[in-house]
């Protein structure tokens, strides 16, 4: 239960939806743009600025909420617009306890707040469910580790793993999972994690066993695992890779799969592995498959895999809504089964999902 909120005062509500919605993974959050109530509806735990504070009107209004603070040791973290001494100083002054060019990326923001956010006082759903995340990443960080090593890697440690994702997606929904993995920065880690929450609902949607929901989600975590032997700079490129960058790209299926050989991997998750960049009707790498030979596994896999690639949150681009990557989705007959697509549909509809 949150005993305040965290009060986020813009005068540029566009440009701060995304740092309330990652504020709101940790915390209950009010926005207060310009023009609203200049007075806190209830106890604020913590006061994000994003004004523009050489205007004496934006002043004005942090000043109202900073006189009604409840302990001296509240947060107070301020996005600045321009950050020469003068203002860092006004800043402090007016009772900043963090500063941040107004360009920051959200992500970084919100870990700076969380940090300062007493624990006791986070919210009781998002607590387990960052706790599992961060699990969950510990986890993958180790896996890339060893990838990148040459591997082999420790399976013991991946299946460390699959309980905190099924649980924090059954338990905390999977908005709540994709919320707090949209907080993590690197941008394959997140990936991962978003394909695994994915995944994760679609099985517990289905009402697979215990045991293959394990397996699938286990998958869904190992399956771009190659990708920490392709070099930064293509990996994380902004915008299309080019042609040579594509032919680069496109062997972490094979790596991912020759490690995971190594490691002693069963041949199902190696086959999902292998193959979740192949489609029903041959167009896909890296071996052309087509049809019957494209396992169940892969075929659920995949459309987990490009629904998050859809949905996901960069610096360059903005995220697509659910509804948008589900007309896609639909919009790739001939790729992929369309009947557990519309399966797809029904788990990411259901509550508690991404909307
Ligand atoms: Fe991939
Ligand atoms: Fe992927």
């Amino acid at each position: 239960m949150a005993l305040g909120a965290v009060y986020l005062l813009t005068d540029r509500p566009d440009r701060s939806a995304a740092l309330e919605t990652l504020i709101k993974t940790i915390a209950h959050c009010e926005v207060v743009a310009a023009g609203d109530d200049a007075s806190p509806s209830v106890l604020p735990r913590a006061i994000v600025s994003d004004l523009t504070l050489s205007r004496r009107e934006s002043v004005n209004r942090l000043r109202s909420f900073l006189h009604v603070r409840k302990a001296s040791d509240m947060p107070v973290v301020c996005l600045l617009r321009s950050t020469t001494d003068h203002d860092l100083r006004q800043a402090r002054d007016l009772g900043a306890t963090i500063c941040f060019p107004a360009y920051t990326a959200p992500h970084l923001v919100v870990q700076a707040l969380q940090a300062e956010l007493k624990t006791d006082e986070t919210d009781a759903i998002a607590q387990p469910v960052i706790r599992n995340v961060t699990r969950a990443k510990e986890v993958l960080s180790g896996l890339f580790d060893g990838v990148r090593g040459g591997g082999p890697i420790s399976l013991d440690q991946v299946d460390a793993g699959l309980d905190p994702i099924l649980a924090a997606v059954k338990e905390g929904g999977l908005t709540q999972w994709l919320e707090t993995v949209w907080t993590h920065d690197d941008a394959t880690y997140q990936h991962c994690l978003l394909v695994a929450g994915v995944a994760a609902q679609f099985v517990l949607h289905l009402g697979f066993r215990t045991e293959d929901r394990e397996h699938f989600v286990r998958a869904a975590l190992l399956h771009d695992v190659g990708k920490a032997q392709i070099p930064l700079e293509i990996l994380n490129k902004p915008g299309r890779l080019d042609a040579d960058e594509m032919v680069i790209m496109r062997r972490h299926p094979v790596i991912g799969y020759d490690i995971l050989r190594k490691s002693g991997c069963d041949t199902a998750t190696l086959g999902a592995v292998r193959h979740h960049h192949e489609m029903l009707d041959g167009s896909g790498y890296p071996n052309g498959l087509v049809g019957a030979e494209i396992s169940d596994t892969v075929r659920l896999l995949t459309i987990c895999d490009i629904y998050a690639a859809l949905t996901e949150r960069r610096s360059y681009k903005k995220p697509m809504p659910a509804r948008e990557a589900m007309a896609i989705l639909t919009g790739m007959s001939g790729k992929l089964e369309m009947s557990l697509v519309q399966h797809f549909g029904n788990a990411m509809l259901e509550p508690n999902s991404a909307s």
